[in-house]
């Protein structure tokens, strides 16, 4: 029987919440630290500011191992004519709300993991730093091991998998094609490259010596043992947490995931640029979910903003991308706490 300490994140559980931008800030994570899973702050949407209030009051709120998570994507030079055509695209949209496509805003911002950002989080020692969309340079990479956390990122192939193991990953997330929210991929776009969750453990397990954890649709304890029984040293959950009263999750997406829309799920650009897994809405059906009209990541999302407000206040979410993975089985409406027990339920104690 698979034991449930985790002695590379050093937690009770072998049970990471997946870190999750937009949708959670430090009290989930908390929660979940306090539980004994791995909780995580996404730091992907936050400015330098709000990074740390958040790192202040994760620090005040747990003193067992939590994770903090960047994305380090290669921000896009501006393309105007895509952008032209996005907003053509959108045109219709906007027309159909009254609303003025030229006072359309910029993109939210995602900052990539950086120099400035390594110098803001140096002091808080995070135990656990990961990674979306590969990792940072060489030098942000040894600065993070050498103050001492361990460094994770997701891989979503066995060449990533490879890659990242070479580059310095103390551990690899395999992210099955059903996950919720981004793919990882950087080394090829090409989606249909990309594994479901049975297929990649196994594969990755054979392939690095580093430990494998897994993500994409595991939301319950067969899910979690299922996993360990593939191979994996643990498993990092994400939809399953969108409900607990913890998570900022919008009144929108949560009745979505509610919903019988949340049966299918699509990987869509539409929202970002990048490929993510959502709730089939409105702007996917209409546009298709891949519309290569979509600025490069992380623009997208700029044009789509004031008709995504204008819907939510409508109580609809036609135009917010409802991120979600292929099972929503899990999702409740309980604590954090209580869901991650209920994840460990059955592991056998260390
Ligand atoms: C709403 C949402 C937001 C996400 N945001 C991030 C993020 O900021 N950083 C990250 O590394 N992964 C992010 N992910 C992906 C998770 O790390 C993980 O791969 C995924 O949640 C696992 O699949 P599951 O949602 O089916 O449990 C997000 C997932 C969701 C559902």
């Amino acid at each position: 029987m698979p034991t449930a300490r985790s002695t590379l994140l050093r937690t009770e559980l072998p049970i990471i919440q997946a870190p999750m931008a937009g949708v959670q800030g430090s009290a989930l994570a908390i929660a979940v630290s306090e539980a004994g899973g791995l909780g995580s702050l996404p730091a992907a949407m936050l400015s330098p500011e709000a990074l740390e209030r958040e790192l202040l009051a994760l620090t005040a709120g747990t003193r067992r191992p939590w994770n903090v998570n960047f994305f380090c994507h290669r921000p896009p030079a501006p393309d105007e004519a895509r952008e032209a055509a996005w907003r053509r695209a959108l045109a219709p949209f906007y027309a159909e709300l009254g609303l003025d496509l030229a006072a359309a805003a910029a993109a939210p911002a995602r900052r990539p993991f950086d120099a400035a950002t390594a110098d803001l989080v140096e002091p808080f020692r995070p135990p656990v730093v990961s990674f979306h969309f590969g990792l940072p340079a060489p030098e942000l990479v040894a600065r993070v091991k050498g103050w001492g956390s361990v460094v994770l990122s997701s891989a979503t192939t066995v060449e990533e998998a490879r890659w990242l193991e070479a580059h310095g990953a103390d551990a690899v997330i395999a992210q099955g094609l059903e996950a919720g929210g981004h793919r990882g991929h950087f080394l090829s776009d090409d989606v249909t490259a990309q594994l479901g969750l049975a297929a990649l453990v196994p594969q990755l397990a054979a392939a690095v010596r580093v430990p494998v954890i897994a993500a994409g649709a595991i939301a319950d304890a067969a899910g979690v043992r299922a996993a360990l029984a593939l191979g994996a040293a643990g498993v990092q959950v994400g939809t399953a947490f969108l409900l607990c009263p913890e998570a900022t999750t919008s009144a929108v997406h949560r009745a979505a995931l509610v919903s019988e829309a949340a049966r299918h799920t699509a990987l869509t650009t539409l929202f970002s640029g990048r490929p993510a897994r959502g709730i089939v809405n409105r702007l996917m059906r209409e546009l298709g979910p891949m519309n290569p009209a979509a600025p490069a990541f992380p623009l997208a999302g700029g044009a789509l903003l004031p008709l995504r407000a204008a819907a939510e206040r409508q109580g609809r979410g036609d135009f917010s991308p409802l991120w979600a993975g292929q099972n929503v089985g899990g999702c409740r409406a309980v604590p954090a706490a209580e869901l991650t027990r209920a994840l460990a339920a059955g592991l056998s104690p260390r």
